[in-house]
C-alpha cells in the first residue's frame, strides 16, 4: 500500500461500484469511480485533504462559481503497466499548468507536492477502476472553484478544491477517423488579452453553439482562428494543432489565446529528440491551402489528452476545402502515437522523467 506523505482523512465507502462497470464499453467521462477528492479553502488557508466516497455535492444556490464561472479545471490520464504498476502521466506539468490558469483567475491552488501526493492516494485507492487494456486509462479531473455564497461580482474567500476520476475507453471506436474541421470566421474562441490560455469552463461554454452549427454542416469541430485578424490557425476545441510541412513539425506558437498543451509539449520534445526540425510560428490559413496545393503539406493531425493525435482529414475555410486524403494517421502522427502510448503503458522507456508510477 502506498503511504503518503500528506495526511489525508480517508473514509473509504461502503458500497463498491467497480463490480458494476462494463470495461468494455465504457465511454467517455460517464462512469466514476468510488472515491473523491477534496480539500476546502477558507480563512486564505487549506484544510486537511479528505477522499470519500464519490457522491453528490451540497451547495448553495448563491455559490459563486455557479454564477460567474470563477473556477479552473485540469485533465490528465493514468495508465496501467504490464506489470500492474499504474502511471499517472505528467502529473507535475498538469500541476504547472493549473497553478498558471489559477493566477489568470484569482484561484488559490494548493502546493505542487499536496496536488500530487493527494491525487497519487486517490487513484491508488481506485487503483482497480484504472482499465487493464492497452488505449484504456482512468481519466483525472481536478477543479477548484470559487464557493462564497454571495452575488457580489468580486473574488471569493472561499474555495473548494476537487479530483474525480473515471475510467474511459479507447478514444476510437472503430479505428481511426481522420476529423473534419471548418473555420468560423463569425465566432472567436479567445482573444489576446483574455483567458484563453488558462483551461477554465468560460472557454468551453460559448464553443458550443459554433461547434453544434459546424456538427450540423458536417464538421467534427472548430477550426478556431486568431481573433483580431481571422488570419492565423490557433486550436481545435479539445486539441492543439500540428502539420507536417515538407518534413518539418509546425504548429502555432503560444500567444497567450491558444492552451498551452501538454501533449503538444511532449510531442514537441520527442521531435527534437529525433532530430525532426519543429517550428512554433504564426500559421496562416491562407498559406496552409498554397502548401497543400504545392503537395508540401503531408499530414495534419490534432494533439490532446484524450486520443493523443488524431489526424484532420478536411479544412474547410470560407468556401475552400483542404482535403488530406487520411484513411489513417500519417507516418509522423503514427510515430508520435506509438511512442506516446508506448510510455502511457511503460512499454517504451520513459526517457523524459513524464511518468510517476504507483
Ligand atoms: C482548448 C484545448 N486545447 C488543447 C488541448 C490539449 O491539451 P492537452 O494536450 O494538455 O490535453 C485541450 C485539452 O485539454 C483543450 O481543451
Amino acid at each position: 500500500m502506498l503511504k503518503s506523505a500528506v495526511d489525508i482523512e480517508i473514509q473509504k465507502t461502503t458500497s463498491r461500484k467497480l463490480s458494476e462497470v462494463n470495461f468494455e464499453k465504457l465511454t467517455f467521462g460517464e462512469t466514476f469511480s468510488d472515491h473523491m477528492l477534496s480539500i476546502k479553502y477558507q480563512e486564505k488557508g487549506w484544510k486537511k485533504p479528505v477522499i470519500e466516497p464519490y457522491g453528490p455535492l451540497s451547495l448553495s444556490p448563491a455559490t459563486k462559481f455557479l454564477h460567474y464561472g470563477q473556477g479552473v479545471f485540469e485533465g490528465l490520464k493514468a495508465f496501467r503497466y504490464q506489470n500492474d504498476k499504474v502511471n499517472i502521466f505528467r502529473l507535475d506539468e498538469h500541476y504547472k499548468r493549473m497553478k498558471h490558469s489559477c493566477e489568470r483567475m484569482i484561484v488559490p491552488l494548493p502546493e505542487q507536492d499536496i496536488f500530487m501526493e493527494t491525487i497519487k492516494a486517490l487513484v491508488n485507492l481506485d487503483r482497480n477502476w484504472v482499465p487493464n487494456e492497452k488505449f484504456k486509462s482512468l481519466y483525472i479531473r481536478p477543479l477548484v472553484f470559487a464557493t462564497d455564497e454571495s452575488l457580489g461580482m468580486r473574488e471569493s474567500e472561499a474555495y473548494t478544491y476537487l479530483v474525480i476520476t473515471s475510467p474511459v475507453g479507447n478514444y476510437y471506436k472503430e479505428g481511426i477517423k481522420p476529423v473534419k474541421l471548418t473555420t468560423m470566421p463569425q465566432y472567436v474562441r479567445a482573444v489576446r488579452g483574455g483567458a484563453g490560455e488558462a483551461k477554465i469552463p468560460g472557454n468551453y461554454a460559448p464553443t458550443l453553439y459554433p461547434g453544434a452549427t459546424a456538427f450540423n454542416d458536417g464538421y467534427t469541430q472548430v477550426l478556431w482562428l486568431d481573433a483580431i485578424e481571422q488570419n492565423y490557425v490557433e486550436e481545435v476545441g479539445t486539441s492543439n494543432i500540428f502539420f507536417v510541412v515538407d518534413g518539418t513539425l509546425v504548429t502555432p506558437k503560444l500567444n497567450g489565446s491558444i492552451l498551452s498543451g501538454i501533449t503538444r509539449k511532449s510531442i514537441i520534445e520527442l521531435a527534437n529528440k529525433w532530430g525532426m526540425p519543429v517550428e512554433e510560428r504564426p500559421v496562416r490559413i491562407d498559406e496552409l491551402f498554397d502548401l497543400a496545393e504545392s503537395g508540401k503539406l503531408t499530414e495534419v493531425f490534432g494533439s490532446g489528452t484524450a486520443a493523443v493525435v488524431s489526424p484532420v482529414g478536411v479544412i474547410h475555410h470560407n468556401g475552400r476545402k483542404i482535403e488530406m486524403d487520411q484513411d489513417k494517421m500519417g507516418p509522423v502522427a503514427q510515430k508520435l502515437y506509438d511512442t506516446i502510448t508506448g510510455i502511457h503503458h511503460g512499454e517504451i522507456e520513459d526517457e523524459f522523467g513524464w511518468c510517476h508510477v504507483i
